[in-house]
């Protein structure tokens, strides 16, 4: 049997980094892209990977990326949009330029690498495209409000795509991860601040370092994706490590879910 290709944007570390493994792990090609392939570690020197140079706010190399991987491996099957990075602070002290380039990393620059791929996928007769978006693309949590809005904006056009991407034969499937230990909240957040805000920053700043220990490794979300890969089903959503976070919102009256995430988030003191 032919193997099977994926290409992951972001996989120099966490989620990107674990998927691109376990999908070699279970004998598929992998196209392991990342904005410094230079620094990958010695896991890319395995037979069956590539690691194409993309950046996913430069359209030329989403490009470059996908002619590599079709050069390598004849095709792809799955792809997956993991890169990103969250910017937070309060609203107020966020420049244009801030919110500008959080959305052209986790909207815009998804939406040039699924548009970019498409002619390849609806090529070949089908195809997965799945789309990392988060717990915080269905519910919010303070001073996140710009990578909010890029997570649902990702779970808005992904829902409303699998029905006109059905017909060729094109899954599209949404990864909503809770809390995982990667660099994302180590490194990943850009800070915004504003001098009226900053003991609700110093408040969730503690949150953070304090579940930090506490979060999920990125291998349990890598295996979800590649449940998604595989699964033929046309189920939508998948929600690793998020599935309590997101029935409580449901069921809690918005008041208690409110006073819930500020007793918890914004009462944190080191
Ligand atoms: N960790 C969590 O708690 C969590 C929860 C829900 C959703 N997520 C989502 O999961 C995805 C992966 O995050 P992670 O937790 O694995 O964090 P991570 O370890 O910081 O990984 C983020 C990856 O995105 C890459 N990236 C950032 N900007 C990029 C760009 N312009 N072009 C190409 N790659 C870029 C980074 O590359 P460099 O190494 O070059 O910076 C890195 O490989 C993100 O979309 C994040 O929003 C994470």
């Amino acid at each position: 049997m032919m193997r099977k290709t994926v290409l992951i944007t972001g996989a120099s570390s966490g989620i990107g980094e674990a998927t691109a493994k376990y999908f070699l792990d279970k004998g598929w090609n992998v196209a392991a892209t990342m904005r410094s392939p230079q620094k990958a570690g010695d896991w890319t020197k395995a037979k069956n990977i590539i690691c194409p140079y993309l950046d996913v706010t430069n359209p030329d190399t989403i490009e470059s990326a996908l002619d590599e991987t079709l050069a390598a491996f004849g095709q792809i099957d799955v792809l997956v949009n993991n890169a990103g990075y969250a910017l937070m602070g309060p609203l107020e002290g966020v420049t244009p330029e801030q919110l500008e380039h959080q959305f052209q990393t986790n909207f815009f620059g998804l939406v040039s690498t699924i548009q970019k791929s498409l002619p390849i996928l609806r090529r070949q007769g089908g195809g997965t495209i799945i789309n990392v978006a988060s717990i915080g693309g269905r519910l919010a949590f303070p001073l996140v409000s710009s990578y909010h809005a890029t997570k649902w904006a990702v779970e808005g056009l992904s829902e409303s795509l699998r029905y006109e991407l059905r017909r060729f034969g094109i899954r599209v499937k949404i990864i909503e991860p809770g809390g995982i230990k990667t660099n994302f909240i180590n490194h990943g957040i850009v800070w915004a601040s504003h001098p009226v805000y900053t003991d609700m920053v110093s408040q969730v700043k503690n949150f953070n370092e304090k579940i930090n220990d506490s979060l999920a490794a990125p291998e349990g979300v890598a295996k979800t994706i590649y449940r998604a890969a595989c699964d033929r089903s046309a189920r939508l959503r998948y929600s690793p490590y998020g599935e309590a976070f997101l029935l409580l919102h449901a069921i809690l009256p918005d008041k208690l879910w409110r006073s819930l995430v500020e007793n918890v988030m914004l009462r944190t003191t080191k």
